[in-house]
């Protein structure tokens, strides 16, 4: 692959905020990768940007991209990622490192033009490299319907404690399950009487968390749909406790683990995701217990601040049972190299993997290729808004190309 050069950039995300993209120029054309932000962030997650910021991060990317013209890469699998990865880290120094949002844009940029090189997409060189070619199974659409916590305003000085209310058709085909998910999405907003949406497109509103719940359900039953939440439950904890606004009042440890284990059983929720603490390993494994217990369906248990996408924090969810199912983000830990051993970890021990997008998304839909091509169960894209459908369009795109 013959770089001819690389261009660093600075794009918009939804929130308005600054992001970065990066730029490869080949023979094969113009391959870009802009990186999402998250604001509900674990606190494990790697640094996103340079200890100056942004601007610090386009400093470093003005000097080193030039220093990438004209340099011929052979690459043929995704481990070879290693020749960009280690010119990055040479250029870097104990106090100026570029950030995981950068480290996303220049490793998924390079992917892509490498990907072209070898005449195939992004999905397909990976798929080709982790599962061996083999015809990938299509993921499911999760969700944001209703949403609350950081992502949200307050509508008459309300809103609900957990962030997202979510839905998961259970469907042939990929573009019929998103087409379900934006019908149901229409009925919640008139069911809500909501008018205004969130950073994620999801509707805000003053009704609490158990309100919703129960609209959701109404909503879910109507297209015949499975129901999730995302607590990110550490946006609400504080020294020991879960400080809930809507309803007010506040519950220990051990109580939100009954509460939540109540709750699942009584809206039979199918996806649960960041019910406790992101420190709170024995707190998850207490909800997987007890739900397995009394629940005949599967309920998703689902890391994410708890596992930032660090495989380390994965191989102690999952071999403490704290987990049976894993959000991949892989700007949260940003390293493709790291996510693929994520992703084979999980394959291993039968975890679920929903790969999942950011609150502040720009129009890149690279997350799409990751989750057919890595083998993911699920992807986590949103249900409306440009940069959400786009995510949702490239699989359906993928998926036509496989019939
Ligand atoms: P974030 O939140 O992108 O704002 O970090 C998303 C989530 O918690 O799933
Ligand atoms: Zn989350």
């Amino acid at each position: 692959m013959f770089v001819k050069k690389v261009v660093p950039s600075f794009v918009k995300n939804s929130r308005r905020e600054k992001s970065i993209q990066i730029e490869f120029f080949t023979y094969e054309g113009r391959f870009k990768v802009s990186a999402p932000s998250g604001k509900s962030k674990g606190k494990t997650e790697v640094v996103s940007y340079n200890s100056n910021g942004i601007a610090g991060s386009m400093r470093m990317l003005k000097s080193f991209c030039p220093t990438l013209k004209h340099k011929n890469f052979i690459v043929k699998k995704i481990d070879d990622l290693k020749q960009i990865t280690d010119l990055m880290r040479k250029f870097e120094t104990k106090k100026n490192k570029f950030g995981g949002n950068v480290n996303y844009a220049m490793e998924g940029a390079f992917l892509k033009a490498a990907a072209a090189d070898n005449g195939k997409e992004l999905w397909e060189f990976i798929n080709d490299d982790v599962n061996g070619g083999a015809k990938p199974k299509m993921p499911m659409p999760v969700g944001n319907c209703i949403g609350g916590g950081l992502h949200s305003k307050t509508i008459n000085g309300k809103k609900p404690d957990f962030q997202e209310f979510l839905l998961i058709p259970r469907e042939k085909t990929f573009s019929r399950a998103v087409t379900l998910n934006l019908r149901a999405y229409r009925l919640a907003k008139r069911l809500l009487g909501a008018r205004k949406t969130n950073d994620e497109n999801s509707w805000m509103t003053d009704k609490s968390n158990e309100e919703v719940l129960g609209i959701l359900k109404s909503v879910a039953k109507k297209y015949k749909l499975r129901i999730g939440i995302d607590l990110a439950a550490s946006t609400f904890y504080k020294n020991g406790y879960y400080n809930y606004k809507n309803k007010n009042l506040i519950r220990d440890r051990v109580d939100q683990a009954d509460y939540v284990e109540k709750l699942t059983k009584k809206f039979d929720i199918f996806y649960l995701e960041d019910g406790m603490d992101e420190g709170d390993f024995s707190g998850f494994k207490q909800i997987l217990d007890g739900i397995e217990k009394v629940k005949k369906s599967k309920t998703l248990i689902i890391g994410d601040d708890l596992t930032t996408t660090n495989l380390k924090l994965v191989r102690r969810a999952v071999n403490s049972k704290s987990i049976n199912a894993l959000i991949v983000k892989p700007n949260q830990i940003g390293s493709i190299l790291e996510v693929k051993q994520v992703v084979e970890f999980c394959k291993k021990k039968n975890i679920i993997m929903i790969f999942s997008h950011r609150s502040g998304e720009t129009m890149d839909d690279t997350l799409a290729d990751y989750c057919v091509g890595f083998g993911g169960q699920f992807i986590k894209a949103g249900i409306f808004g440009r940069e959400r459908l786009i995510k949702l369009k490239r699989v359906m795109d993928i998926e036509k190309r496989l019939k």
